[in-house]
C-alpha cells in the first residue's frame, strides 16, 4: 500500500491504523498521523510506531488521505493541509459532512469518499458504507475498501443513500444495546438477580448475533422459525412483540433517525 496519512488520531483513527497493521497490509514507516492541541497523535505513535507530522505537512508523501477529526473541527483544519490534498485520494469517516462540503473543502483532490463506520469498527467489527466523488477508478476503490476493512465490512452505496445507512448501521448498535437493556429489566421483571439478568441477556444478543454471523445465507427469519416450536415460549413471547407492532417501532426509529442525518446534512 502506497503512503497513507490519517487527520486526526482519536479511536476511529487508531482502529483504522492498528487494524491495518495488525493485518500486514502496510507498515508503521508508511503511515502520518496528525493530532489536535492533545497528545493523541505522539500516544498512537508511540503504541503503534506511526510517524507523526504537524498538520500541514502529514499530507505531503500520502497518497491517501485519511480525514478522521470531529465534524467540527473540519472547518479549523490547517490550510496548508489543505492544499497538500490536490491530486491525493481523501476518505473521510466524518458523520454527517456530504461529499459537496467535502469537496469545497479540497476541490483538487482525485477522489472523495464519504465514509460512514459504526462504533463496533473500533474492535473491526462494524460496517462502513461509502459513497464517491468521482467514480473511483478500480485501484482507488480497492485501496479504500482495503484502508475501511480496518473498521470491519465494506459497502459501496450511492450518496442519497447514506442518510437511510445512518439510520440503519450508524445509530443501529444502540438500538441493539437498548434492546440489551430492555431484555435484561424483562428478566428482572420475572424475578432474575440483576446480575444474572445482565449477563444472560448480554450473551443472548451475542450469541445470536454470532449465530447469524455464522450463517450468512440463512435469513434472521429463518434462524427465528428454528428457535419457534408451535405452541412453545418463544411464540408466546414473539406473539407479544407482534400485537405491539416492534417491527412498526423499529420502522419508524429508523425513520427518525434518518429525517435527522438528512436535517444535519443540509
Ligand atoms: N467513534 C465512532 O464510533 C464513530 C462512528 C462513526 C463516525 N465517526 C466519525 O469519526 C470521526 C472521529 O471520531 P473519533 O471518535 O475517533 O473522535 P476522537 O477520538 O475525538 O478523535 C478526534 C481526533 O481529531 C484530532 N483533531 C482535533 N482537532 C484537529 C485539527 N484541527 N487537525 C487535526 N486533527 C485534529 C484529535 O486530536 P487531539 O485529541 O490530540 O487534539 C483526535 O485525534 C468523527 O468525525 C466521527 O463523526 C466515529
Amino acid at each position: 500500500m502506497k503512503p497513507l496519512a490519517f487527520v486526526g488520531a482519536g479511536r476511529m483513527a487508531s482502529a483504522m491504523v492498528e487494524g491495518l497493521l495488525r493485518a500486514k497490509k502496510t507498515v508503521p514507516e508508511a503511515i502520518t498521523v496528525c493530532g489536535g492541541p492533545d497528545p493523541t497523535a505522539r500516544q498512537l505513535s508511540e503504541r503503534t510506531g506511526v510517524r507523526v507530522a504537524e498538520p500541514a505537512v502529514v499530507a505531503e508523501d500520502a497518497d491517501f488521505v485519511v480525514l478522521a477529526c470531529k465534524p467540527q473541527q473540519l472547518p479549523d483544519l490547517d490550510p496548508g493541509l489543505l492544499t497538500a490534498l490536490n491530486g491525493k485520494a481523501v476518505i473521510s469517516i466524518l458523520a454527517g459532512v456530504p461529499l459537496r462540503k467535502l469537496r469545497a473543502a479540497a476541490p483538487r483532490a482525485r477522489l472523495i469518499v464519504r465514509a460512514m463506520p459504526n462504533t463496533p469498527g473500533q474492535i473491526g467489527a462494524g460496517v462502513t458504507a461509502f459513497a464517491t466523488d468521482p467514480a473511483p477508478t478500480d485501484e482507488d476503490a480497492r485501496v479504500t475498501t482495503e484502508i475501511l476493512g480496518a473498521l470491519g465490512e465494506v459497502i459501496a452505496v450511492d450518496e442519497t443513500d447514506l442518510d437511510a445507512v445512518t439510520g440503519v448501521s450508524g445509530s443501529g448498535p444502540a438500538y441493539v444495546f437498548e434492546f440489551t437493556a430492555a431484555l435484561r429489566e424483562a428478566g428482572i421483571a420475572q424475578g432474575l438477580s440483576p446480575q444474572v439478568a445482565d449477563r444472560i441477556a448480554r450473551a443472548t444478543v451475542l450469541g445470536a448475533a454470532r449465530l447469524m454471523h455464522a450463517a450468512p445465507g440463512v435469513t434472521p427469519e429463518e434462524q427465528r422459525d428454528r428457535v419457534t416450536s408451535p405452541g412453545g415460549t418463544t411464540e408466546a413471547g414473539l406473539r407479544v412483540l407482534a400485537a405491539r407492532d416492534f417491527r412498526g417501532a423499529l420502522r419508524e426509529t429508523v425513520a427518525a433517525a434518518t429525517r435527522r442525518s438528512r436535517e444535519l446534512g443540509e
